[in-house]
């Protein structure tokens, strides 16, 4: 299903693999490590989840040794027989690749990957709570379980927050847990926050490749490890403070944000007033200031990042009288956005009460099965409570939306379906959705059309070519495609978005 990964070169360039150092009891029980720091120091991951086990496998690549540890047996267990626990791009196999050379393996406890461990980093969710904020629980923890098995080790060891948190956790939160939890002061634990900026479905590819490192570390010893570390990746190391590091990645993700909302807004005025958005956004981005990056309007941003980021960025800037009011307006006008994109359907349906509608791509974005976040899920929400009869697809996400849904609104519901052909989603249906744009469904077929009862798509993300819909009969309303307004009712915005017929 995904297309494979390139793999750089260069991989384990700089020199031998280090020997892993081998943890012995010593009197007293005490868990000692007979190890002197190498060149490179050995890594520990705490919390081999997607981003743990994509981070840790980029330092595997490229020579270092590295330890993972997670709470959970099952992800232990898949990751010691070489399988990986999580669908994404190019994972399966650097897995394969790395075990194979020794570089890479998981441990049984915290102890243990403290004992082989230089770095350690923490990669554990940090959840959103009810109020906007992160919940810092799983972090917490886990800074308390390294700095307690830091106690048992001797030689100084250095804790990095990869975790996504708040400008401030780390120097007012997590140091204070870790310097209780070990009774060590700085010259013998050191702390740093490293963000990543990793995206789903080309994780491997990021965290291989990565653009820029953004290093905040606290004290000198520290910075020069993670240089050590940073050193055998192609890219630009930024050091900072712990403080601006954070704010980087939250920073960024805002600014991200606030581009795909602002392509939204946009989309808004061409189905307004005549145009199509696509070609606005790349005058636009052609712009060197500006970018064509991340200026695709379609139904709103969605994934288990923006959201959740944003509104703790928003909340953390009350709190220190520095309002991310930018961030704000981007999370509004997401919410407008999902609200604008069931509008098309509703008015492509009119009336949408016992229509059969069709929803293709359930994941937030193509190229992964993740549907945390996914728009699909408001969207379906509205089309149940405006009477339609909804059937669902996705290439790879389908089950993990059915479960969820089931989790929001409980067993079967007569008027949501899943078929796992498109041609079993269309057939029947009065109106199609297109919330993700899988290669599938842009290789439209004239028999889908057919089997329509109204061969009418709503494309979300204006995926499918013209020529393609005209060639199989499908007429096509396009979000952020629209003619210019009817002369006699200029600026009453007529939104005629019809692009083929
Ligand atoms: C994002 C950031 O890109 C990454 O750096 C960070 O570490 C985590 O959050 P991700 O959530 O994987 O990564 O998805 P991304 O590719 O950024 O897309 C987020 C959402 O925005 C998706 O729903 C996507 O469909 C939408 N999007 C993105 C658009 O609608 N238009 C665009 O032009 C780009």
């Amino acid at each position: 299903m995904y297309p494979p990964v390139p793999l750089p070169r260069g991989g384990g360039v700089h020199g031998a693999e280090l020997p892993p150092g081998r943890p012995d009891l010593a009197a007293g029980g005490r868990l000692v490590v007979k190890r002197r720091l190498r060149s490179t120091p050995t890594i520990g991951i705490v919390g081999v989840g997607y981003m743990g086990i994509a981070t840790g496998l980029a330092f595997a690549h490229r020579g270092i040794r590295v330890y993972g540890y997670d709470r959970s047996a099952r992800v232990r267990a898949a990751v010691a027989r070489g399988v990986s626990p999580y669908r994404e791009a190019g994972l399966a196999e650097l897995l394969r690749a790395e075990r194979r050379r020794g570089r890479f393996s998981v441990v049984e406890s915290v102890e243990q990957l403290v004992a082989l461990a230089d770095l350690l980093f923490l990669c554990v969710p940090t959840p959103p709570r009810r109020d906007g904020a992160v919940d810092l629980r799983p972090l917490r923890l886990a800074a308390k379980e390294v700095g307690t098995a830091v106690r048992g080790v001797s030689g100084p060891r250095v804790v990095v927050v990869k975790s996504t948190v708040v400008p401030g956790t780390t120097e007012a939160t997590v140091a204070p847990i870790l310097r209780r939890s070990s009774g060590r002061g700085p010259r013998l634990l050191g702390v740093a926050v490293n963000p990543e900026f990793l995206s789903e479905g080309r994780m491997v590819r990021d965290a291989l490749s990565p653009e820029r490192i953004v290093i905040g570390t606290s004290d000198a010893r520290t910075a020069r490890w993670l240089r050590r570390v940073y050193a055998r990746f192609p890219a630009p190391v930024v050091e900072l403070t712990m403080n601006e590091a954070e704010l980087v990645k939250h920073a960024s993700n805002a600014f991200l944000a606030l581009k795909v909302s602002y392509a939204n807004e946009l989309s808004r005025w061409t189905e307004r007033m005549g145009g199509d958005v696509d070609a606005v956004t790349a005058a636009v981005g052609a712009d060197p200031r500006i970018g064509p990056a991340f200026l695709n309007a379609g139904p709103g941003f969605g994934g288990s990042c923006f959201d959740k980021d944003l509104r703790a960025f928003v909340r953390r800037g009350e709190e220190v009288g520095a309002p991310a009011r930018t961030a704000r307006a981007a999370l509004d006008v997401n919410d407008e956005q999902t609200k604008h994109a069931f509008e098309l359907v509703r008015s492509a349906a009119a009336p949408l009460r016992g229509k059969a509608v069709a929803v293709l791509g359930l994941a937030f974005k193509v190229g992964t099965d993740d549907v945390r976040e996914s728009r699909a899920f408001p969207i379906v929400q509205r089309l149940v409570a405006d009477g339609a009869r909804v059937r669902l697809h996705d290439p790879v996400a389908r089950r993990n939306f059915e479960r969820e849904w089931r989790r929001r609104h409980g067993g079967a519901s007569g008027r949501v379906g899943f078929s796992s052909t498109v041609a079993g989603a269309l057939r029947g249906a009065d109106v199609a959705v297109l919330q993700a744009e899988w290669p599938e469904y842009i290789r439209w077929s004239s028999a889908w059309s057919r089997s329509m009862r109204r061969p009418v798509l709503v494309d979300l993300r204006r995926a499918i070519p013209a020529a393609v819909a005209l060639r199989t009969g499908l007429e096509v309303v396009a979000l952020g495609v629209g003619c210019p307004p009817a002369p006699t009712r200029a600026g009453n915005g007529r939104r005629a978005r019809r692009r083929t017929a």
